[in-house]
């Protein structure tokens, strides 16, 4: 039995999920007559109570398209040193949008109204206008870690004052949803842009969808063609999203709790220096300066267990879909067992 614990990306789709791909009604959606992609764009821009959502086929684009939807070459973007925008999208930022990043200096990803405040430029002609804040909820390299949401609402007020732009990435704002009892509707309610993500926690196998109001949505569907996009008859990957967001939202609960209970076990090894506060599905943990990472690494690879690396001697594992109540169990008695 392998068990993988690299990603909540890992995932196959279902039999179900595959049968209501195989039996989706489709059409062309470059000329936006695909049924099932605009019942799910549909849904999802309802669902957040906005006018717009469009599909991607990545949470990268999506991410990117809605930075220049933001900015203009020159321009500034604010957001987390942690935040996947800036490290693990190819600098997309500066490529795409001609745009630099302000970092802020935060807490697992996460920081406050004030230090975006700190952050935004001066009005002078010299410096870089400041035109959008990003932030990642849950947190990727902040360890699936949760906002709160009324720190939001006070960065919001923040953004309104100052002229800002307000995205979300929310590649797993469905787990943040579960696990704090949010809605969809608070966080359309205070960001302009808001991109989710249906192949992570969800086990879709592409997508991520787009969502916003008409006016500042306008300009997606060219850039979308922009970026190559645009697909056809893509009512089979619509499909798998519709299934989703029925059936693999609230079953999340099961991953948050399985991550809790690999963190309890991990955090009485002997290798194991800090397990870092677990939310959600991640679990970034740290090993003792002495301990050989690769080691440890290849000695769980040798009981078929995966997990990545991420630098500074932190490893992470993601609880989904496909890890199964009894890798769980058996995962959980090698870590009992295991003198790592
Ligand atoms: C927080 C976050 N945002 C965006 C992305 C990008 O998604 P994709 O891999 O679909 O481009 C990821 C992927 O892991 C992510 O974790």
């Amino acid at each position: 039995m392998i068990i993988d614990l690299r990603s909540d990306t890992v995932t196959k789709p279902s039999k179900g999920m595959l049968d209501a791909m195989m039996s989706a009604e489709v059409g062309d959606d470059v000329f936006r007559e695909d049924p099932t992609m605009n019942a799910l764009e549909e849904r999802l821009a309802h669902m957040f109570g906005k006018e717009n959502a469009l599909f991607f086929p990545s949470g990268s684009m999506a991410n990117q398209v809605g930075i220049k939807l933001h900015t203009n070459p020159g321009e500034q973007v604010i957001c987390d040193k942690y935040a996947h925008i800036y490290n693990y999208e190819v600098g997309g930022v500066a490529f795409h949008s001609g745009a630099s990043c302000k970092l802020i200096d935060g807490d697992r990803g996460m920081f406050t109204a004030a230090q975006v405040k700190e952050a935004i430029n001066p009005s002078e002609y010299y410096y870089s206008q400041s035109s959008l804040v990003e932030v990642e909820n849950t947190t990727n390299k902040g360890g699936g870690a949760c906002w709160d949401f009324q720190e939001l609402e006070k960065i919001k007020h923040v953004c309104k004052t100052s002229n800002l732009g307000f995205h979300l990435d929310g590649a797993r704002l469905w787990n943040a949803m579960v696990a704090k009892n949010e809605s969809a509707l608070q966080y359309g309610e205070i960001f302009d842009t808001i991109s989710v993500c249906l192949s992570k926690g969800l086990g879709c196998p592409v997508g991520s969808v787009l969502i916003g109001d008409q006016d500042i949505m306008k300009k997606s569907l060219s850039l979308r063609k922009l970026f190559g996009g645009n697909m056809r008859q893509v009512g089979y990957l619509a499909a798998a999203g519709l299934y989703a967001l029925d059936h693999n939202v609230e079953r999340l609960a099961q991953d948050h709790k399985k991550a809790k209970e690999i963190g309890v076990e991990l955090s009485k090894l002997s290798s194991v220096k800090k397990v870092e506060p677990i939310e959600t599905n991640i679990v970034i943990f740290e090993l003792h300066d002495d301990v050989d990472e690769a080691h440890f690494l290849n000695n769980l690879k040798e009981k078929h267990i995966y997990i990545i690396g991420m630098g500074s001697h932190k490893l992470r594992m993601v609880t989904h879909l496909d890890y199964t109540d009894q890798m769980h169990e058996k995962f959980l008695g090698i870590l009992q067992t295991l003198a790592l």
